[in-house]
Order: structure tokens, then sequence, then C-alpha cells
């Protein structure tokens, strides 16, 4: 299952995975080219249990999680509203935890989950929200891996830099500016980029990687 699907990483991880095998059910308020395609508000309190029996009926026992979707949209401290506030948490950090929930009490054992946060979870944003969200996805991954590794279950997360997609657009033009000079690739990366580690740390080559953060970001600091 990839939440997201629609999006510019999302849809290069739902090419990336079905070239590898799975059948992909994808997730996103637009439908995708998933396997399945299920029109969700990852917003929604309520959705998660729905979603995960639709897909169970669809494509069967879900095995693999990408927890692709997610909302920024450059707002500063002095313009966050409590509304952004909690739009942003429940895309980037509740929905996450809970299709963990479902998905790991479903399937007992053998799932593998990959978190996209991004390198200003560990560095800060000028967006706080949005900043916050990722760095509580780092900790989500950490944890889960954790309690959950003796259950063979992987828990693992990418940290895309700055990558061409709807997103990277919503960057102001003279904070795109800087990023350009200082990525020593001296450019933005593309989905299929953050797409292939994602399908490397879902699959079985990946079988003894749990817990960690690969870095996306063509060498930023
Ligand atoms: N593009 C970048 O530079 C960059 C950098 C670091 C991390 N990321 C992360 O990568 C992930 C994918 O982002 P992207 O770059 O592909 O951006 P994108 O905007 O192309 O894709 C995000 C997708 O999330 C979906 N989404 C947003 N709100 C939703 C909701 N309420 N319910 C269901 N779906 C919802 C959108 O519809 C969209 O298809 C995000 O988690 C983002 O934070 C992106």
């Amino acid at each position: 299952m990839v939440t997201g699907a629609a999006g510019g990483i999302g849809a290069a991880t739902v090419a990336e995975l079905r070239a590898r095998g799975w059948a992909v059910a994808g997730v996103d308020l637009a439908p995708s080219t998933a396997d399945s395609s299920h029109i969700v508000d990852l917003r929604s309190p309520d959705v998660f249990s729905d979603l995960l029996d639709d897909v169970e009926a669809r494509l069967g026992r879900v095995t693999g999680l990408v927890n692709a979707a997610g909302l920024y949209r450059a707002v500063a401290l002095p313009e966050t509203t409590s509304d952004y506030a909690a739009d942003v948490m429940a895309v980037n950090v509740t929905a996450p935890i809970m299709l963990c929930r479902e998905v790991i009490s479903r399937a007992g054992g053998g799932v593998s989950i990959v978190n996209v946060t991004s390198v200003v979870g560990r560095i800060g944003s000028h967006d706080p929200c949005y900043g916050a969200s990722k760095g509580a996805l780092i900790s989500l991954t950490k944890g889960l891996a954790s309690s959950y590794g003796k259950s063979g279950v992987r828990v693992n997360a990418v940290a895309p830099g700055v990558i061409e997609t709807g997103m990277a657009r919503s960057i102001p033009a003279e904070r795109l500016e800087r990023y350009l000079e200082t990525i020593p690739a001296g450019r933005l990366g593309e989905g299929r980029e953050v797409a292939s580690v994602i399908g490397f740390l879902l699959s079985e080559e990946a079988s003894y990687v749990n817990g960690t953060v690969v870095d996306v970001n063509g060498g930023l600091a």
C-alpha cells in the first residue's frame, strides 16, 4: 500500500514496486496508476480500518506499506494557524501512525514499512509544522522498528532533499535558489531516485535493515 500514490514520489514508487512484482494499492485524494486506487482523505480520523478492509478485499493481506502522502504549504511561524498545524499533523504524522497500527496488527509479522520523512526532519524547516511532522516520522520509524523488530516487522525511512515534484513547487523561489547552490549534485532529485531506495528498503534485499533513515539528497549536508 502506497499513500500519496498520485504525487511525484508516490507515483514513482507505485511504478517501482509494480516493476518489482508487487500488487500495489494506491491511496490519495486523486486517482493513481496502482493496481487498486483508493480515494481517501487521510485527514479523516475514521478511515483507516475501512481502507484496510477495502484493500484486503481487492488485493489480499497488506505486507508492505509506504507512507508517502504529505502536506507542505511553506507556512512560516507568524502565519501558522492551528487549522494548518492540525492538517499537517493529521496527514504527515497521525495517518502514518494509524496505518502502521492497522497493517502491523492485521499482519502480525512479515511486514515491511517505509516512511517518507525529509532532510528537514533532522535540520528543521522554515515551516515549523512541516519540519516538526517530519521529525516525528523519524521517531516513529525508530520506535516501531525497536518495538516490533522481534515480530518480523521492519520499519525504515527515506529522507529526501529537494525533489522535483508538485511539493517542491511550493518552496519559495529564493529559498529554492539557495538550496540549489548548496546541493553538491547541482540539481534537484527526481521521484524515481527516491522510489528506487524505497523499493530496496521495502524488499527482502534489505532483510537486515531496520530502524534506519536513508538520506536521498544529492549530498546536501
Ligand atoms: N518533493 C520534495 O522536495 C520532498 C522532500 C522531502 C520529503 N518529501 C516528502 O515526500 C512525500 C511525497 O511528496 P511529493 O514530493 O511526491 O509531493 P506531492 O505533492 O507530489 O505528493 C504528495 C501527495 O500526498 C497527497 N495528499 C496530501 N494530502 C492528502 C490527504 N489529506 N489525503 C490523501 N492524500 C493526500 C497529495 O494528493 C499528493 O498526491 C511527502 O511526504 C513529502 O513530505 C518531499
